[in-house]
């Protein structure tokens, strides 16, 4: 199934009296199991359409459809539940919890659901191994650097097994070696998980590890190809 389909989607903001059309009747489809980057310059719409594609926002018009279901009008409490059981987030600027250790903020999407404290240990310590951060479960977000933060955001993305994983500019606070990090790591998860990543970046080194690029400017699709890998 695919796993997100936008059909004719469009958002304004209303910034006191003034209008700003972040995004102007976009449509795309988004394969499963791929690296998808969508691309564009500052201010083009990329985190708009990521928030909408992550159900932490809607649109004005248009369709979301998301592992099938379109989300535009269900209530808050129905979207909130879908998004837990459907989507990872990543922001660019990690958005952890400080007071929680890096194994407790990795933890705590579960708490708010039913999975049993033995599966949730187990889950926490496989996915800390799986993002290199094994030995560091006891640090604060605040001793950790930029890159171990971000891996602390991905496994906590992966925590509820979401089939599709976003992410908003995850390089854009990080040097450039931690960055192709990152992005090494996301792909490998991606490719072992089999689960489909959608990643915005103006980065040109993350935008060359696209299985299919999406590029955007002034809140409307450019064009976008699909390249062959294997
Ligand atoms: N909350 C908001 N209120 C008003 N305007 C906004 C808001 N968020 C984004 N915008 C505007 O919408 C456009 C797209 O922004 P955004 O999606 O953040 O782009 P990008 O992530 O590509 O930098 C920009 O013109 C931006 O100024
Ligand atoms: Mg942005």
């Amino acid at each position: 199934m695919q796993p997100v389909s936008l059909r004719n989607v469009s958002k304004v903001y209303h910034l006191d009296a003034v209008e700003v059309a972040a995004l102007n009747e976009v449509s795309l489809d988004i394969e499963a199991g791929r690296f998808t980057v969508i691309s564009g310059p500052s201010g083009s719409g990329k985190t708009t359409l990521l928030n909408l594609i992550g159900c932490i926002d809607r649109p004005d018009r248009g369709e979301v459809i998301i592992a099938g279901q379109a989300v535009q009008d269900m209530k808050d409490d129905a979207l909130s539940d879908f998004r837990a059981r459907h989507i990872g987030f990543v922001f660019q600027n990690f958005n952890l919890l400080p007071v929680l250790s890096a194994y407790e903020n990795i933890e705590y999407p579960l708490l708010l659901g039913k999975v049993a404290p033995a599966e949730r240990r187990r889950r926490v310590r496989e996915l800390i191994d799986a993002v290199g951060l094994t030995g560091r479960g006891d640090s604060r977000p605040g001793q950790l650097s930029g890159g171990q933060r971000q891996r602390v955001a991905i496994a906590r993305a992966l925590v509820h097994s979401p089939a599709l994983v976003l992410a908003d500019e995850p390089t854009a606070n990080l040097d450039r070696q931690t960055g192709a990090a990152i992005i090494a790591l996301m792909r490998q998860l991606q490719h072992e998980r089999g689960v489909s990543v959608v990643v915005s970046s103006h980065d040109p080194q993350v935008q060359a590890e696209a299985d299919t690029s999406i590029h955007i400017r002034d809140g409307q699709i450019v064009d976008s190809e699909a390249e062959v890998t294997a």
